[in-house]
């Protein structure tokens, strides 16, 4: 497989990037994160030019990483200042530097050439917006990144992996609209169910103990960001005729899928509510829920990659009308990584 490269990708959430030396690997390269002093999330490669030590097992002063394995020292931008028992540093004592950006309490890195355009980045506003309450994660996934694309877009397995949490049969049941806007380089899937049963995770969170109109709006960003729009409301209430829709539950849920190597994804989640805002029990309730979700979704995925890993070349899947929207997302992966 070939990564997308020339792309921005979630590294991290911007509280994981701190004091201390954090290691993440992106599209097979390794990264060693951390904040300096003034506040600014930096990535440098995690690799000492020396004899190749990784930077984050080494030790900080002040903003600079001081090598673990003999001292090479090297500023914010990578730039090597100084190295053992000589005062010359040589010229090409430098790790490379990585753009960042930090938005959304995201924290996104360039993996490409040159510098990416921060406005090609999706938002994801809830996440700090004082209107919503989040609940996030990140699991670490034993298979490539695409078998998550594929299972994100195809919510109909709700109703046979998740049956008790967020999975009912009208999920499967509902056909879905898919739409591929190539300009802005997203596909969107929805589902729109009406007067349908509400699974626990809804019915537990918002109270609604009825039948409810539930509406499933997806929007994928290739290659690595995922936008649920869930509503939720009592059969019947519908928005005003002004688009008023403060009388639905809305909930915000998302992904980043991040390609650590060919076979191995970082599953960033987050659920983001605009109810019971100071609820612990329902926040608690929903990170639990949402958590095991993303868990049954990961045992899943682990053993479909070590199906395909032994599998011969060239296995023909079959698809069929649940799959639209997957395949639209692997038509655009695929125009991206053949850049
Ligand atoms: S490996 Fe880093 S200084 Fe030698
Ligand atoms: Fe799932």
């Amino acid at each position: 497989m070939v990564f997308a490269r020339n792309q921005w990708y979630v590294v991290a959430y911007g509280e994981e990037v701190g004091d201390g030396l954090l290691a993440r690997t992106v599209c097979g390269e390794p990264l060693v994160l951390y904040r300096t002093g003034a506040g600014e999330a930096v990535a440098l490669a995690d690799r000492c030019v020396h004899r190749r030590f990784p930077l984050s097992e080494s030790n900080r002063d002040g903003d600079r990483i001081v090598c673990g394995y003999h001292g090479f020292t090297y500023d914010p931008d990578g730039t090597c200042v100084a190295v053992p028992g000589q005062t010359r540093v040589p010229r090409t004592a430098r790790v490379p530097a990585y753009q960042i950006v930090e938005r959304d309490s995201l924290v996104w890195v360039w993996i490409g050439d040159g510098r990416g355009d921060a406005a090609a980045i999706p938002r994801a506003p809830w996440l700090e917006s004082p209107s919503y309450t989040t609940v996030r994660g990140m699991e670490p996934l034993a298979a490539r990144y695409e078998l998550l694309v594929d299972n994100l877009l195809d919510l109909s397995h709700e109703t046979y992996l998740h049956a008790g949490y967020i999975g009912t049969p009208e999920v499967a049941q509902t056909p879905i609209t898919t739409e591929t806007d190539e300009e802005a380089g997203v596909v969107h899937v929805s589902r729109r169910m009406k007067d349908v049963e509400c699974p626990p995770f809804y019915s537990r969170s918002t109270g609604i103990d009825g039948r409810i109109d539930r509406w499933q709006d997806i929007e994928y960003h290739p290659p690595g960001f995922y936008l649920l729009h869930s509503r939720i409301a009592p059969t019947g209430v519908e928005p005003g005729p002004d688009g008023d829709d403060s009388d639905a539950f809305h909930v915000e849920v998302g992904y980043a899928i991040v390609p650590e190597t060919e076979t191995t994804t970082h599953d960033f989640w987050w659920v983001a509510r605009d109810f019971a805002l100071d609820d612990a029990e329902v926040s608690a309730f929903l990170h639990d829920s949402n958590r095991t979700v993303v868990l049954q979704d990961v045992v899943a995925l682990n053993k479909l990659e070590k199906v395909m890993a032994s599998e011969p070349a060239g296995h023909q899947e079959l698809s069929i009308n649940i799959d639209t929207g997957g395949l639209a997302a692997r038509r655009m992966l695929q125009k991206l990584t053949a850049r």
